[in-house]
């Protein structure tokens, strides 16, 4: 059905995957779909979500609804999530988080001997793996300064078209352009043949990332404490009590020290939290 769907509809570039729907959809039940992804991940459809919506609509909605609602395999609410998420991402976005990683955060994880220099890092939200890809090349060159060290990046995403992805850690060569040439030469392989103009990670850096899918609404796995969480342009979509949710199970998943890192157009400051702000937009516990 999905398939139906995406056929019919308008892709609009610049809101990466989202769909938009051809034909009107009727208040009530977009309000059914807003509260179906509410329910299941979090995302606040806002009004002029839903003006787009109605603005392209689909004329079988109503089918589609009770569709996605009936399935019982979970498949279609899946796809249909992978549709409404905005994925934008990029290599090194907000630079200042990946420079104070570097120059403070690891530095600091280090002196303080944590877990025998071992180690987890978490980008919740890793989209297409842009994020934990430049998380894992900062830490291989800290790693190189400072033997002794040793990471995981557990990287994760509601969207498994945005995971399978990442996993393959395949990108076209505008979207490496702002790496350092010599990072650049050291993390990635040139494709050739057919996959001329595309990049590859290097297998040693790959195998530092456990990808999963992971919906930011579930509970948290009580075991393994993080020290370094990057939940970086997701919370943006969730309405304040889900970011408060959000938050408190960060504190708890973070280890006593551990760093939280959010986006820049987020802010933690309407929420309650125990949390000291090292910079703009990243916290330590
Ligand atoms: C705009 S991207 C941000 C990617 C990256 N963190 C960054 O800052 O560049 C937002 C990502 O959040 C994911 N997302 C949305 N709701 C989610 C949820 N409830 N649980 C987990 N991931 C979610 C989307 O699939 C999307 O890949």
């Amino acid at each position: 059905m999905i398939g139906k769907i995406k056929e019919m509809a308008n892709i609009d570039p610049s809101l990466g995957t989202s769909i938009f729907f051809s034909v009107k959809i009727s208040d009530s039940l977009f309000k059914k779909f807003s509260d179906l992804i509410y329910q299941k991940a979090g995302i606040y459809l806002k009004p002029e979500k839903g003006k787009r919506l109605r603005a392209c609509g689909f004329t079988s909605f109503a089918e589609y609804y009770n569709y996605v609602t009936q399935d019982k395999s979970g498949i279609e609410i899946v796809n249909l999530l992978d549709c409404i998420s905005t994925n934008f991402t990029s290599f090194f976005r907000e630079q200042a988080h990946f420079d104070l990683l570097d120059s403070h955060v690891l530095p600091s994880l280090m002196d303080r001997g944590k877990r025998n220099n071992e180690i987890l890092l978490w980008s919740a939200a890793c989209s297409s793996g842009e994020e934990p890809y430049s998380m894992a090349i900062i830490l291989e060159e800290f790693v190189n300064k400072n033997p002794g060290l040793r990471y995981t990046i557990k990287a994760t995403d509601i969207s498994t078209k945005v995971l399978a992805h990442a996993q393959r850690g395949v990108y076209s060569k505008d979207k490496v352009t702002n790496i350092p040439k010599q990072l650049l030469k050291k993390y990635f392989q040139k494709g050739v043949g057919k996959s001329e103009g595309f990049v590859r990670i290097k297998g040693n850096v790959r195998s530092k990332i456990i990808f999963k899918r992971f919906n930011l609404m579930d509970e948290f796995p009580g075991h393994n404490p993080c020290d370094v969480v990057f939940c970086r342009n997701v919370m943006i979509y969730f309405n304040r009590a889900t970011q408060q949710k959000l938050i408190d199970k960060f504190y708890q998943v973070l280890s006593p020290d551990g760093y939280l890192f959010i986006g820049h157009s987020e802010s933690l400051a309407n929420l309650k939290h125990n949390f000291k702000q090292v910079a703009a937009t990243a916290y330590c516990k």
